[in-house]
């Protein structure tokens, strides 16, 4: 999950990276208000998730509290690559000296984290690697040893730094490996670190990206996600624990395991190709317990899904046996109602196949097709859906 910079510097207060005292608002009468309690020049700045807000007319000085609510009007609802501004960050205008680049990252590539360091900051990174690659510093990072003060010191001063400097930016870039790790950061960027004319090191801009996989034990980063600007199905689905995404196509998909679902992806897009073009409209894994209210919920994330035309379901029973999958789908539909309209083409295999497909033929509910191979199920929704 990418943050907004507000929200980086949220946890860059929460490990003591220095930066310049700021609030964030959506209106600009508001952002008067805080440049007014700020008591100083500040600078404006929009809050989307895309880079080069600054070129893009999203980042304004403003010398007064006039300023900034001019600034502030004119920023929210800017169009900036495709994000509409709907936040601003009103932020003290620091004095700059010098700008940096700083930032911790995952190299996949090479299969260890990895720390880049520029005395060129400000302007945007890919340009200074293309241009000045000697003035940019990569340093590997060995993810058990981590990142002292000493470390630090030589990442800045690979980095070229002044040397007035290093002691002070070793102290700031120390910090952000803290972010880094104690936050379970994929990314994290500043740019720029900026040297004031005192010599003091402050971090103006943040880009941090979470990973999501750790979660489970930051419950603290539930609250940086951006719920406007998710898909409301994902949200859905992510409230009852489901491995969802959505996608294009009229087919849903329900299976269990991802691996299964991958495949059932494929060979419903091959099926597809007989049926005008029709295509898988999700992944959605239910995972091993496919209880009545696994499938009830699955089920209703995709009927909720306009584009949905047929829904596949494909389960492989193993330590959850097909009689409990077909009970599931059969007390799902019944749960659902009226709300299940679309047709269900089904197609089960492995433990307890026999009684499962039993109880579906039993049930002989109208929605509901029998599948004896994953390929004829895959036929029969693309089928349905091409309808
Ligand atoms: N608090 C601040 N005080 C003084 N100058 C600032 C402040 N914040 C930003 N700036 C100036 O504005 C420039 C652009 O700001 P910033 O880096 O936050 O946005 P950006 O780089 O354009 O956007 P992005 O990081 O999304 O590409 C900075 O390089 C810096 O010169
Ligand atoms: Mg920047």
């Amino acid at each position: 999950m990418d943050l907004f910079e507000y929200q980086a510097k949220e946890l860059f207060a929460k490990h003591g990276v220095p930066t310049t005292p700021g609030r964030v608002t959506d209106t600009a009468a508001d952002a008067r208000a805080i440049a007014e309690e700020i008591g100083k020049p500040v600078m404006i700045k929009a809050q989307v998730k895309v880079g080069g807000r600054g070129k893009a007319g999203g980042v304004k000085y403003a010398a007064t509290p006039d300023d900034a609510q001019t600034h502030a009007e004119n920023i929210l609802g800017l169009d900036i690559k495709g994000h509409v501004v709907k936040r601003l960050l009103v932020a003290e205008a620091s004095d700059i000296a010098e700008e940096y680049y700083i930032s911790f990252l995952l190299d996949r590539s090479n299969r260890t984290y990895l720390a880049m360091c520029s005395v060129e900051g400000g302007m945007e990174i890919e340009e200074v690697a293309a241009t000045k690659p000697d003035r940019l510093a990569r340093i590997a990072v060995d993810a058990v040893k981590g990142v002292d003060l000493a470390f630090a010191r030589q990442i800045a001063e690979a980095g070229h730094l002044p040397a007035e400097v290093l002691d002070a930016a070793a102290v700031t870039i120390q910090k952000l490996w803290e972010v880094f790790i104690n936050e379970d950061a994929s990314l994290v960027e500043v740019n720029p670190l900026v040297r004031t004319p005192n010599d003091e090191i402050l971090a103006l801009d943040g880009k941090v990206t979470l990973d999501e996989n750790a979660d489970f034990r930051q419950p603290g980063h539930a609250e940086f996600a951006d719920k406007e600007a998710t898909d409301p199905l994902e949200l859905k689905a992510k409230e009852n624990d489901l491995n969802y995404v959505k996608l294009d196509g009229q087919v849903g998909i329900i299976g269990n395991g991802a691996g299964l679902v991958m495949s059932t992806l494929d060979v419903v897009a091959y099926a597809g190709e007989n049926h005008g073009g029709v295509k898988p409209a999700n992944f959605l894994d239910i995972g091993g317990g496919a209880s009545a209210d696994v499938m009830a919920a699955g089920l209703d994330v995709i009927l909720g899904d306009e584009q949905v035309k047929s829904v596949f379901v494909n389960v492989f029973g193993g330590i959850t046996a097909c009689d409990a999958v077909a009970n599931g789908i059969v007390g799902a539909l019944e749960k659902l109602g009226d709300g299940a309209s679309k047709p269900l083409v089904v197609r089960l295999d492995g433990n307890k196949v026999e009684e499962g497909r039993k109880i579906l033929a039993d049930a002989n509910h109208p929605l509901v097709t029998l599948a004896e191979t994953m390929d004829a199920g895959a036929d029969k929704a693309a089928e349905l859906a091409s309808k």
